[in-house]
């Protein structure tokens, strides 16, 4: 059972988290100092034999959690702090994951070997952004040969984690603002997941309506209130996708971030809206769970426009929309892309089979196409 604490950090009471004398520090560069974090861990961690981990790449690669995996072994600490975004959650939780094992980590990543519990090494997660909720969930994505991997596993998931808004104070509205996009398609994508149960749906529900409401005062006019209510959506989200995963709009977003250089979260948003449309259009044919029914897809996602504040599908694409614009972002994925020519190619970067979480079959390349280059769209104004 995971142990969350949502406290000011400065005042935690730090012998609860019952940590080892020698620990390595798994943080962001400059974020960790701009943060306020360092001056807080500081002070609380004077008397600890403490190891620096940091300067990786931004999407963790195979040889950074090499380096993390040595430096682990040569501190011979017992716990891992991690402080920063969700790159940093998941390269401590893969240090944590494949540190310890008989084989290299490479062959857990591709699947070849199965990763053995690594009980010896405690994790705790201290976020300071908003959007992931990596800090609640079991897998990492991991970059191998530039090939994107999730490695997923239940020792993944942190022991403690450390919810303190006043950490993400520093972020920038872009910043806030694309991790929160993450948070409110985490939920909305958990929520029509064909592995939904009625855990997770109680937390998809939950985080997409506080992001909703939240999402544009915390770029706009931050203060304590919206930080901690986007803070408790990306979370809540985090726990829902950690028993559903993410579906079509993650899946089709990588290509995005990859190759065009749209973060994370700004990405998935752009294809949000209109994946609602695709999805609510499923027929008998197209159902991915096929012990479900087109009822009750259409029933989730009509109980998704809800949450929304949407009349329908394409109204819930359009609230999107004016979101993003709230938030300063440009919300015409055509106007940032070359999205004729690259339609293809962003269509062959997923794994259709793979996609089966996702409550309708990702085939129909046609309807997709003219979904997503806003064929047949209304000019309404936000
Ligand atoms: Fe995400």
């Amino acid at each position: 059972m995971q142990q969350v604490y949502t406290e000011n950090l400065e005042h935690l009471d730090f012998t609860g988290l019952a940590l080892s004398q020698k620990i390595l520090l798994v943080r962001g560069g400059q974020s960790y100092i701009n943060c306020g974090a360092s001056k807080v861990l500081t002070e609380k961690l004077k008397d600890r034999e403490v190891t620096h981990f940091s300067g990786f790449h931004t999407n963790p690669r195979l040889e950074d959690v090499r380096k993390g995996i040595v430096l682990l072994n040569e501190s011979g600490a017992d716990t891992i702090i991690a402080v920063g975004g969700g790159s940093v959650m998941d390269m401590a939780k893969l240090i944590k994951g494949l540190s310890g094992q008989d084989s290299d980590p490479g062959q857990y990543i591709r699947g070849s070997k199965k990763l053995k519990e690594n009980r010896n090494i405690k994790l705790i997660a201290i976020p300071t952004t908003s959007g992931s909720g990596s800090e609640s969930t079991h897998f990492a994505v991991v970059y191998m040969d530039k090939v994107k991997y999730s490695l997923a596993h239940q020792s993944l998931l942190p022991d403690s984690i450390i919810l303190d808004y006043r950490l993400t104070e520093s972020m920038t509205p872009f910043q806030t603002a694309c991790s929160a996009f993450d948070a409110l398609s985490q939920g909305v994508e958990s929520h029509w997941s064909v592995n939904a149960d009625p855990q997770s749906s109680e937390y998809s529900e939950k985080a997409i309506k506080l992001a909703v409401g939240n999402l544009v005062n915390a770029v706009r006019s931050p203060d304590h209130r919206n930080r901690t209510a986007m803070q408790e959506a990306a979370n809540l989200a985090g726990k829902a996708i950690n028993l559903t995963k993410t579906t079509a709009p993650h899946a089709f977003s990588y290509y995005l971030t990859s190759h065009f250089d749209i973060p994370h979260g700004y990405a998935v948003a752009l294809l949000l809206g209109k994946f609602i449309i695709f999805n609510s259009r499923v027929s008998d044919k197209e159902l991915s769970d096929r012990n479900s029914s087109r009822q009750s897809v259409v029933n989730k996602i009509n109980n998704i426009c809800g949450f929304l504040g949407a009349e329908s599908p394409e109204d819930a694409d359009f609230r999107i929309n004016c979101l993003l614009k709230d938030c300063g972002l440009e919300s015409d994925l055509t106007k940032l892309i070359d999205l004729e020519s690259e339609f293809e190619n962003i269509y062959k970067s997923v794994n259709i089979e793979r996609l089966k979480n996702n409550p309708r079959l990702v085939e129909n390349k046609n309807e997709l196409f003219s979904l997503l280059t806003g064929q047949g769209e209304s000019e309404k104004q936000c």
